[in-house]
């Protein structure tokens, strides 16, 4: 969701600086943007915002007339107001002298706003984002005229001068106060224009600060700070950072002085280029026999440790939203299958409304492509007050929940831009499957079966299969309704395969149980529904094949996906039988269908409508 980038320091390109940061965090999804950067000679900032992406747009000319050496810009994903340029970040107080950036959503902002409004400050947008500069320029007392606190940097506010509104406060002392006010999950990064200061604070979303030579960086993730510096400070929840001649970091409420905890990572950030593909998404399709190996060949000391916790474990839990939960739910029927192991598995979402089983002998596996999703972090949460243990799966080096966990299992998929995602999910799965089977000690199983699984996704992907499921997508690709059914372990997948579908082509479609149907559904059954049937071989082909036939002879359109034909298909799409990991393989013919579904639908399949890569709001 909203991005932030903000620089300090010795170079005069900050907008620059500044604008390619903000493409480094397209991916997590916005529909306007825009940079501020003080004006030459004034303390005033300006702001080029605009809606839409930034694809070719270039800053405006007025940014670079005024060479600056401190920036912020923001990609903003709408909550609270349309998408507009009045509501596009970062938003000014009234004097103009005090830009915003913000990252999540402000509870409590209607009130303060009103009480603002009361006191003549004057809002232009429709965002809560907004009433953060003018509840700075409140404290600060700019508007009032009151002289200058001595101290700006300190942000201090005991002393009774101060407390009895005679001397204006200084910017951090109002920035911290301004933010503590705020309820709700939020990152601000604040510049104020005679200052050359940076302030962030964060309780919620993630801010990473970059340390360079005479110069610091701060962004939603690493990837567009890491060109420049290696050097870096995850910001906690609660803590504010300054950054300007010097980096402080500051508890929150209080505004106690701490140490930072600088960190300097030895990786490079994958190229994250689409390479000569047309979209990203197809990419990381082809991008997953890789993921599968690296995974098989690389790992299994971790996976060996993640199934002793299991082990161990008075109950496992889980967690994971969306894509990462159709994971989980994978990973649940494979452990029943393999390991004979139940486990729980809760949406992240659902999860605190659980919370009552959760004991210190209790496992959280939580798996997160991001690891930035709020809702699961939020279950991290409540499982910490509760001494679980927890383990993080993720894809995202760093990220908040890598942070918050326990031990730490990192997917290796590689940078993940498309919206829809694709190749952590298959990673997620890889693992799974992985782990299920190191439990039962039959680790000599997994490696063929995974190895061949990578093999026939290359052939899935092959020029001539390739055709075939395109040419299956244009025979689909204009009813309303759609769906997929699969039994057993292909049920998640079923479940997968319809989000994949709805997510990139729009096209309603329901993942079901085929035993399901019957109770319901098929009544949304008519003349050439479509509907995508998981047959594996193996207990569940028979069942799922008479649910294919009872669709079948209601009009409905079979596209079976299965290692053979069968006359209850008016498609057959061939995944050879490897074993349990053809659950792994038959979900990428459903990512190559929605894929090929977008393309025929004029969509873009990277940038869905309403979607955002990295789900960091409620
Ligand atoms: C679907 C999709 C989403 C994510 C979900 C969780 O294609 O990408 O459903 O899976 O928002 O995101 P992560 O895995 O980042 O926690």
């Amino acid at each position: 969701m909203c991005g932030i980038f903000g620089y300090v320091g010795k170079r005069e390109n900050a907008a620059d600086i500044v604008f390619n940061g903000l493409k480094t965090l397209e991916y997590r999804g916005y529909d306007s943007w825009g940079v501020a950067v003080r004006q030459k000679n004034k303390q005033e900032f300006l702001a080029d915002k605009n809606i839409g992406k930034i694809g070719n747009k270039r800053l405006s000319k007025d940014i670079y007339k005024n060479p600056s050496n401190f920036s912020i810009g923001h990609t903003r994903w709408a909550t609270h107001g349309g998408v507009t340029i009045k509501n596009a970040h970062p938003h000014l107080d009234c004097t103009g002298k005090i830009a915003v950036i913000h990252n999540g959503i402000i509870e409590n902002f209607e009130g303060i706003k009103k009480e603002l409004i009361k006191k003549g400050h004057i809002f232009i947008s429709e965002t809560d984002t907004e009433i953060i500069p003018h509840l700075i320029e409140e404290f600060m007392g700019i508007k009032k005229g009151l002289p200058a606190d001595k101290s700006p940097r300190e942000p201090s506010t005991n002393s009774s001068e101060k407390a009895s509104g005679k001397i204006r406060r200084g910017f951090a002392s109002s920035v911290r106060d301004a933010f503590n006010l705020l309820k709700g999950f939020n990152a601000i990064v604040v510049s104020y224009g005679s200052s050359s200061e940076i302030i962030a604070c964060k309780n919620g979303s993630p801010l990473v600060v970059g340390i360079g030579e005479d110069e610091f960086f701060i962004a939603s993730d690493l990837s567009g700070i890491t060109p420049y510096t290696k050097k870096l400070v995850f910001l906690k929840d609660n803590e504010m950072a300054i950054l300007g001649k010097t980096l402080q970091i500051l508890t929150l409420p209080g505004g106690g002085k701490i140490k930072a905890d600088i960190e300097t990572i030895s990786f490079n950030i994958e190229e994250s280029g689409k390479g000569n593909y047309e979209h990203f998404m197809l990419k990381e399709i082809f991008d997953q026999p890789k993921v599968i190996r690296n995974l098989t060949e690389n790992h299994i000391d971790q996976i060996s440790f993640l199934a002793e916790m299991i082990k161990k474990a008075k109950g496992t839990f889980f967690i994971g939203a969306g894509t990462a939960y159709n994971a989980c739910l994978s990973g649940m029927y494979l452990f029943s299958k393999i390991s004979h192991k139940h486990v729980n598995t809760v949406f992240a979402s659902e999860f605190n409304y659980l919370e009552d089983f959760l004991n210190k002998e209790s496992l959280i596996i939580a798996f997160s492509q991001s690891g930035e999703t709020l809702d699961v972090i939020e279950s991290l949460n409540r499982a910490k007050k509760k001494k679980s243990k927890i383990i993080a799966v993720v894809n995202s080096l760093g990220s908040t929940i890598y942070r918050m966990a326990d031990y730490k299992f990192l997917l290796g998929a590689g940078p993940e831009i498309a919206v829809a995602s694709t190749k952590a999910y298959i990673a997620k799965l890889t693992v799974l499957l992985m782990i299920a089977y190191e439990i039962t000690g039959k680790r000599k199983i997994v490696k063929p079966t995974l190895l061949k699984t990578a093999d026939e996704i290359e052939r899935l992907l092959e020029a001539e299969n390739l055709k075939k499921i395109k040419e299956t997508a244009r025979l689909v690709a204009t009813p309303k309704n759609a769906f997929v059914i699969g039994r057993g372990v292909s049920y998640p997948s079923s479940l997968e395969a319809a989000l994949k579908i709805k997510e990139v082509s729009y096209i309603h479609t329901e993942g079901l149980a085929g035993g399901e149907l019957k109770h319901g559904p098929i009544a949304l059954i008519a003349k050439g529904t479509p509907c995508l049937v998981f047959a594996p071989n193996d207990e569940t082909y028979d069942s799922i094949v008479s649910n294919a036939t009872e669709i079948k002879a209601r009009g409905g359109i079979i596209i079976g996906i299965s290692p053979q034909n069968s006359s209850s298909f008016d498609h057959w799409i061939e995944v050879k039988d490897i074993a349990e990991g053809s659950y792994i393989a038959q979900v990428v013919v459903a990512q190559l269908l929605s894929y090929y579904l977008a393309l025929f639908l004029k969509l873009d399949p990277d940038k869905p409508r309403n979607l955002a890569k990295s789900v960091t709001v409620k």
